[in-house]
This record gives C-alpha cells, sequence and structure tokens, in this order.
C-alpha cells in the first residue's frame, strides 16, 4: 500500500523523538509523527521520548522508546531486569507505577466501550485483588519456554527467540528456583504452586513429573487440579471472581444457572451452594481433561450437571426450540476465551431470558463488543467491575452484568 502524500515512509530502525499520547489497547501509547499513528511501548502518557521503528505496516507503526527525554513522574526503575525494549515480551508496564497502571487499564477498559459499543459514560475501578503485593510474586502458574541448550526463558516480544532468565519476578516465589535448572530436550516448562505452598513442574520430555496436581483452596472450597487445566493466574483472583459473580448475579435457591465455559468447574462449585439441592448448575466446557478435574471436584455437587461440548454446538442444541426445555434459566455466567462470543452465542443466550447475564473477560474490547451485540438482543449493560488479576502487564479482568431491555422483544 503507498503512503498518502503528506507522509515520509517509515522504515524500522528509525528514530525518532515523539510526545507520547493516551494509552491504546495492547500495552501501547499513542504518538504521531510524520503523518503516522505509532503505537509506542515502554513509554507512559505525557512523556517526550525517543523512539526506534521496530514493525511498519501499512495500517499499524510500532516502536520502543529508547530513551525517555521528560519523564512521567509516574516512571518508575523496572524492577525486572529483563523488561524493557527488545527483551522479555511478557511484562508491559514494570516502568510504571502500579496505581498509575490501575487508572491507565481503567481508561483502557471506558475507551473500548466508547468505541466498541457506543457507551461514553462507562464508571469502572480497577481493583487489586487480594494477595497483591506491589504488583509482584502473583502469578501462580507460568509456562516457561526453553532454548537450545535448555535454559528456562520467555520469548521476547512479537519474536519467536527465547530470552533466558533466571527468575520471574511476577511468579510466586516457590517457582522462584524452577529457571535454576536446565531441561535439555524439552520445548515446555510449566510450573505451579498451590494455595498449600507446594511446586509441581510438568516437563514432557524428561518424564520427572512426580505429580502434575495443585491443590488450590478459594473461599474454604479445596480444589485439586491438573496443570494443564485452565485456572485463574493470579493468587487472588479465583477468589475475587468467585465474589464477583456471586454478588453482581445474585444466585438464588432454587434457581437453575448456566455456566458457559467453565473450565474446571471454578463458578459452578460456588453457584451450586447457592441455588441448593432444588437449583441446577449447567456447566458446558469444551477441555475434556477440564471436564475430568470438574467431574473430580465436583462430584459431592449433585445440582450440578457437567457438559462436555464446544458452548456454540450445545447452545444449538439446548435452544433449537426457544427457552431451555429444563426450565427458566435464571443466570448465566460466560468466561469466554479473548475472543469473546459473537452474535450467534449472544442470541441464543438472549433467547433463553434470564434475568442476569454475568460477563467475565480477560479482553475488554471483546466485551465492549459483545455488549454492543448484546443490545440488539434486548439485553443492556447494567454492572462493571475490573480487576487488577495481572499486575505489571497491560492486561485486566473485568466482570460485567447485562439484564433485560425493558419493552424490548428479547429473541426478534
Ligand atoms: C477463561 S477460561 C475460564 C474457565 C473458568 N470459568 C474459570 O474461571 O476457571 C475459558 C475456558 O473456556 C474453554 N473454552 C474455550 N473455547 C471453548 C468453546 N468453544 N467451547 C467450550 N469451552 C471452551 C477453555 O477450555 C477454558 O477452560
Amino acid at each position: 500500500m503507498t503512503s498518502k502524500s503528506s507522509e515520509v515512509p517509515l522504515a524500522v530502525g528509525d528514530v525518532l523523538e515523539v510526545v507520547i499520547g493516551q494509552i491504546a489497547h495492547g500495552g501501547h501509547f499513542i504518538a504521531h509523527a510524520q503523518g503516522r499513528t505509532i503505537f509506542v511501548r515502554h513509554a507512559i502518557t505525557g512523556e517526550s521520548a525517543r523512539i526506534k521503528i521496530t514493525e511498519v505496516r501499512s495500517k499499524m507503526v510500532r516502536a520502543d522508546a529508547i530513551e525517555i527525554l521528560v519523564k512521567s513522574p509516574d516512571r518508575v526503575a523496572a524492577p525486572c531486569e529483563f523488561a524493557g525494549p527488545g527483551a522479555c515480551g511478557g511484562c508491559d508496564f514494570q516502568h510504571i507505577d502500579i496505581a498509575r497502571q490501575r487508572l491507565l487499564k481503567q481508561q483502557v477498559v471506558q475507551d473500548a466501550f466508547r468505541r466498541h459499543a457506543r457507551l461514553d459514560d462507562v464508571e469502572v475501578v480497577v481493583e487489586s485483588v487480594s494477595g497483591d503485593q506491589s504488583g509482584l510474586s502473583w502469578r501462580t502458574r507460568v509456562r516457561w519456554s526453553v532454548d537450545s541448550s535448555g535454559h528456562l526463558g520467555f520469548h521476547r516480544f512479537r519474536s519467536s527467540e527465547i530470552l533466558a532468565v533466571n527468575t520471574c519476578l511476577i511468579a510466586t516465589q516457590g517457582q522462584g528456583g524452577v529457571p535454576d535448572r536446565t531441561y535439555p530436550g524439552a520445548l515446555e516448562v510449566r510450573s505451579a504452586q498451590g494455595s498449600d505452598g507446594e511446586l509441581v513442574i510438568s516437563n514432557a520430555a524428561s518424564g520427572s513429573v512426580s505429580s502434575r496436581r495443585v491443590n488450590q483452596e478459594v473461599l474454604g472450597r479445596k480444589w485439586n487440579i491438573d496443570i494443564e487445566s485452565f485456572w485463574q493466574g493470579h493468587v487472588g483472583a479465583a477468589e475475587a471472581l468467585v465474589r464477583a459473580v456471586l454478588d453482581l448475579g445474585n444466585p438464588q435457591l432454587g434457581e437453575t444457572w448456566w455456566d458457559l465455559y467453565s473450565g474446571v468447574g471454578l463458578f459452578s462449585g460456588y453457584l451450586s451452594s447457592a441455588v441448593g439441592p432444588n437449583g441446577l448448575v449447567v456447566a458446558v466446557e469444551g477441555s475434556a481433561r477440564s471436564v475430568r478435574d470438574a467431574r473430580r471436584n465436583l462430584q459431592h455437587d449433585q445440582q450440578v450437571k457437567l457438559v462436555e461440548s464446544d458452548v456454540a454446538r450445545w447452545l444449538a442444541k439446548a435452544t433449537d426450540h426457544g427457552p431451555a426445555d429444563h426450565g427458566l434459566v435464571s443466570g448465566i455466567v460466560l468466561d469466554p476465551p479473548r475472543t469473546g462470543i459473537g452474535p450467534v452465542i449472544a442470541r441464543q443466550i438472549a433467547a433463553q431470558e434470564p434475568r442476569v447475564v454475568v460477563y467475565v473477560a480477560c479482553d475488554p474490547v471483546a466485551l465492549a463488543r459483545d455488549v454492543e451485540i448484546f443490545a440488539a438482543f434486548g439485553y443492556r449493560l447494567d454492572k462493571i467491575t475490573g480487576f487488577d488479576a495481572f499486575p505489571m502487564t497491560h492486561h485486566v479482568e473485568v466482570v460485567a452484568t447485562l439484564v433485560p431491555i425493558p419493552g424490548h422483544d428479547q429473541i426478534s
């Protein structure tokens, strides 16, 4: 594609001086130079910086801030020696004061709703979750890459190259010794630390795994899960999200709830107590391993029905004839992967006419798009809260509720 006439072509490696503007989704900040919008990493709004172009595409130019000429008062020395331009691609906010990180995430969520849901007045607070230690030592599970000499590391940003590391400061301290040894021949190493403190390391190539199962306790309930099944990453995230789902959804005795994208059944475990023995929770999950874990962990919860299926496929069958045949669905929890759900699933959910949908989202843009889609099917955004479940990175977890729009025909 050709450049507009006012644009001077930029090339990878060019160094420019810019003023850093607003944050954009994905851990970048916006800058403008030579007629182009540039997405800059390692900067903060309001700074002046020398930036180096790292990628030029027809619609997107990326750059790293390599020298800060005027510093933000919220700039701090990155605690991790592996963070920074050209280094580990994992943490993009290590150079930002933790309180400002959360304000930036709030801005990203609000901006997502403005752009993708046409909602200009969404107020959201991004809270720290329990166990927060100024953004470090929170990650209960780590997938380490392994370089050709068997050392553990992480991919450099947007690169297949592995940067060997001797520590990961956002991992819980019990995983601190994991990179001390080498894992020759392994493609990937997984480590996890349970809430009982036990460290589990899974390294398929060495066959040295004694246990692949991790113990977690959340709100007094014990969970035992395979290291490869999905589990919330932050030490306090599972509890924060369960509380949010219960507080915002307010499940009642005797109700029917669906827990879609249910993983090992985390939310179902607590919805089960809330709806009681005369209620019903249908948990739908696509991973056979996670459903096996759910079966094991929820074996005494008679009111939970576990379904191993693709959510779209299950919904197509379950909602074939309008509202589900097993009675009124009072509430539906959605915790989809980053891509969100899209119109087909949103329509099927709205057709059930639940009194509330509780949407747990790890991508605010996908959430905002789905909120816009739900509006067409008669559901509006009601409450929203954010959690800093991934400190030091740009990621944010958001829980939102959708409720019926009075007078709207939900299934039209
Ligand atoms: C973000 S996790 C949430 C798991 C669970 N709610 C929790 O908090 O622990 C999303 C889950 O959706 C599952 N999943 C992804 N795509 C799916 C699909 N199309 N159908 C069913 N499950 C799917 C994944 O296996 C994963 O367990």
